[in-house]
């Protein structure tokens, strides 16, 4: 729905308040302009879903309905303002969990009507490109926008972007994505069958720092033009967000394969020993462990070694294909972000090969990688400026696609 644009200069805060609650986290944030984050509050419900190794999507549900109002109110609290200071509320409209989208839109629904407020749709894969953008506004770096390629890697979700600015706005085109398990999926899988915590990205990248990386030869090969599989929407729930479309197969990812491997070297070596003490240890509420001793006392060398191969492997994946596609495309500008972007090994490698090529290489913050809603505020700013609302009629999109 197109509202009249909105003269935001003559507006004292132009105040979006973001929600988010597409997976397993109920965000909310408070962002001046797109660009300054009065409050970003994060309910994390990794204790609920940590036993099962996994998100359990009745369970996101019921504890979004238990978080949002805290939440909300929290952000607002912490912002220092109220509901009538707020000029939009931005959701997440999709992907996601369908039951856990629900509960952020009709809460978002719910406060705008009450309140005579818009509300702005925001695609979560937007949102996480965002998070980079809002961190180099905050920053005040280099916020001038140029062509990008942005790689989202996260627990659902592994799609490379062409992001081009367009009068005030973004556009992008969908230039690779994965075409079964999400990078972040792997982490988690890999994880789990090592008997490692939930999610497995934290902990495998704690561990990793003290294996040789070279311990366990791990190789993507390279994905074959298959004509069958060009066109076809990917084989996976998590990688459904993306439209049918002809993509050149050297940006074009593959996860579930190395999930395997290891699943099959930790059962040559037999290394599944220690397993269920481990996981024992995990529920017991253990942090990651920080030194070698700890790590050690976690997990066995040999297992170090294996989960720094891994990531190894999964990180020199990632960099070769993004770098090739900022190449092809000529973009001059990476953009890392989605959970996987939090990896200590990933951005210290990122960093490198941006300046090695000269392609200027962001990311968003620790905490703005992973999901929040700050990133949401931030992606709603340039619809709120457009005066693009969404239809009442907005509800939850699981398979909300973007770009074309
Ligand atoms: O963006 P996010 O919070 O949720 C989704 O949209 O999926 O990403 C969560 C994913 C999980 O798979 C988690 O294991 C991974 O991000 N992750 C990491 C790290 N921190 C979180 N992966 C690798 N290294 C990390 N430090
Ligand atoms: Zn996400």
């Amino acid at each position: 729905m197109q509202g009249a644009p909105v003269n935001w200069k003559m507006m004292s805060r132009s105040l979006i308040l973001g929600i988010e609650s597409s997976c397993d986290e109920t965000a909310a944030a408070v962002v001046e302009r797109g660009a300054r984050t009065l409050s970003s509050v994060v309910a994390s419900q990794i204790g609920t879903h940590a036993r099962y190794g996994g998100v359990v999507p009745e369970l996101a549900s019921r504890e979004h309905l238990r978080n949002i109002v805290p939440v909300v109110r929290t952000a607002l609290g912490v912002a220092g303002v109220g509901l009538g200071d707020l000029d939009a509320v931005a959701v997440t409209a999709g992907p996601g969990l369908a039951g856990a989208l629900l509960v952020g839109i009709t809460y978002a629904k719910a406060l705008a009507f009450a309140r005579d407020l818009p509300v702005i749709a925001v695609n979560h894969l937007e949102g996480h490109i965002h998070a980079v953008l809002l961190h180099e506004r905050q920053e005040e770096k280099n916020s001038q926008d140029e062509q990008s390629l942005a790689l989202v890697a996260s627990g659902g979700h592994t799609h490379l972007y062409l992001a081009q600015p367009a009068h005030g706005t973004w556009t992008y085109r969908l230039i690779g994505r994965t075409l079964d398990d999400a990078a972040g999926e792997a982490y988690d899988k890999v994880a789990k069958l090592l008997g490692l915590g939930y999610p497995g990205g934290p902990w495998i990248d704690a561990l990793a720092q003290f294996g040789d990386p070279h311990g366990v030869p791990f190789s993507f090969a390279q994905i074959k033009t298959k004509a069958h599989l060009a066109g076809k929407p990917p084989r996976t729930k998590a990688a459904k967000t993306a439209p049918i479309a002809e993509l050149d197969p050297h940006f074009l990812f593959s996860f579930s394969g190395i999930k395997t491997a290891v699943l099959r070297y930790v059962e040559l070596n037999g290394m599944r020993a220690g397993v269920k003490e481990r996981i024992a240890t995990m529920l017991a509420g253990a942090r990651p462990p920080k030194t070698r001793e700890e790590a050690l006392a976690l997990a066995p060398q040999g297992v170090l070694d294996l989960v720094a191969s891994f990531q190894h492997a999964v990180v020199g994946d990632l960099l070769k294909k993004t770098f090739a596609a900022a190449e092809t495309l000529g973009a001059k500008r990476v953009m890392v972000t989605g959970g996987v972007a939090a990896n200590r090994e990933l951005r210290r490698r990122f960093l490198e090969e941006g300046a090695r090529r000269g392609v200027r290489t962001g990311f968003p913050t620790l905490a703005l990688s992973t999901d929040n809603a700050a990133m949401i505020a931030a992606a709603a700013w340039p619809r709120f400026v457009a005066g693009e609302w969404a239809e009442s009629a907005l509800t939850a999109d699981p398979s909300l696609a973007l770009g074309r």
